[in-house]
């Protein structure tokens, strides 16, 4: 972690709360926006680096009218967090329903926000016909092509980029014994790729994973498999790093190093479901951390050419996933229950301007 002294806390903390109470009224806090009069988004600032500013969203929230504001207004790009998973868009074998999805993009078409597909191949959030019951590898493989390909041809010319396999790996770099690992052995993703590039050939298909944004074992695994896949010619073109963060593991130093090793590959890069979670309460000394956090991985994006955008695994910790998965945890996103924005967010536009 880049080393704070204690007067860019404070002159972060005081810039925070003045820009809120600004926002609060509001005012519009940055030159730029009170020469033109209208506060610039996160995406707004973003685009002025080539990059996108995203947030995850999910279909219940869309009935919040100012939460639905903000998700149209501060973004340029929305990924669904769960209404495109496997046991949403076909819960019965060969049944496919789309309308969760298709909420979601419509409402990203209304905004003119880019959608990342979420996601095509992952061993959580599957239908009960699926996990219930033995496949041999050639049942398995057949239904792994159809549910692929049924999906992104729906979504074809919609969607930016595809989260195509999530969650491959083990944390020591072996590959995660998934039903489709045990079954159809390491190629399926080869094959998924495959299968999802032949259905929409312009849609950007990446790899997925958490605790890879520091060099190691994981990010390590993801790295051969990539280098691996680009000499055989399989359609992969991008690296997601989820970057699921907590102030109590610190932060991960190696993540620009790691973002250019992969664009090195040839591979584009995306923080794909950002989140900087601690142990409740929060406090200031919490917060001011965290939006430090926020700032240091806008800026190894920022510095890496292929890293082309961010995505916050939903904007406010109102939706946030944390507190039910992590006891005691939650505070994670830039903008509180309230949806105020916290220091996080004007660390975010700080290292955006
Ligand atoms: O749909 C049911 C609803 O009918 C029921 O009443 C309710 C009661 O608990 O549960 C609802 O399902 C929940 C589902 O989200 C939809 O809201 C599940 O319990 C809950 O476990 C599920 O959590 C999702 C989680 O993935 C599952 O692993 C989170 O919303 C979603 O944000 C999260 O996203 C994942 C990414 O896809 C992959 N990376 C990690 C990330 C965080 O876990």
């Amino acid at each position: 972690m880049r080393t704070t002294t204690t007067r860019s806390r404070t002159r972060l903390r005081l810039a925070g709360a003045l820009a809120a109470v600004l926002v609060g009224a509001g005012i519009a806090t940055g030159p730029t926006a009170q020469a033109e009069g209208k506060p610039q988004t996160l995406a707004d600032l973003a685009q002025k680096h080539g990059r996108y500013y995203g947030s995850a969203t999910d279909n219940p929230e869309l009935v919040d009218e100012p939460y639905k504001a903000i998700l149209g207004s501060e973004f340029d790009q929305i990924t669904p967090g769960n209404g495109m998973k496997w046991y949403a868009t076909e819960p019965q074998q060969g049944v496919f329903d789309w309308s969760k999805g298709d909420e979601i993009v419509n409402l990203a078409r209304a905004n003119h926000q880019k959608v990342r597909g979420h996601t095509l191949v992952w061993h959580s959030q599957l239908p009960d016909w699926l996990t219930g019951r033995d496949w041999t590898a050639t049942e398995l493989r057949a239904v792994l092509k159809k549910h692929i390909q049924a999906e992104v041809r729906h979504y074809k010319g919609k969607i930016y980029a595809w989260d195509v396999v999530n969650e491959a790996f083990n944390e020591d770099g072996t590959y995660r014994e998934t039903i489709f690992y045990k079954t159809l052995g390491p190629g399926y993703i080869a094959d998924a790729l495959r299968w999802a590039h032949q259905a929409d050939p312009k849609a950007k298909l990446y790899l997925n994973d958490y605790n890879v944004e520091t060099i190691g074992p994981k990010s390590d695994a993801y790295y051969k498999l990539a280098k691996e896949l680009k000499a055989q010619g399989v359609p992969l073109h991008g690296f997601g790093l989820q970057a699921h963060l907590a102030l109590q593991y610190g932060y991960p130093t190696t993540l620009e190093d790691n973002l250019r090793r992969f664009s090195r590959l040839g591979l584009d890069t995306a923080l794909t479901e950002v989140d900087v979670r601690m142990y409740l309460p929060a406090d200031e000394t919490k917060l001011a951390t965290q939006a430090e956090w926020y700032r240091d991985l806008t800026d190894a994006c920022l510095a890496v050419r292929r890293c082309v955008g961010i995505t916050l695994w939903d904007y406010t910790d109102k939706y946030s996933w944390i507190p039910a998965f992590f006891e005691g945890e939650g505070a994670a996103l830039p903008w509180d229950e309230q949806l105020a924005p916290k220091p996080a967010y004007f660390a975010i536009r700080e290292a955006l301007k």
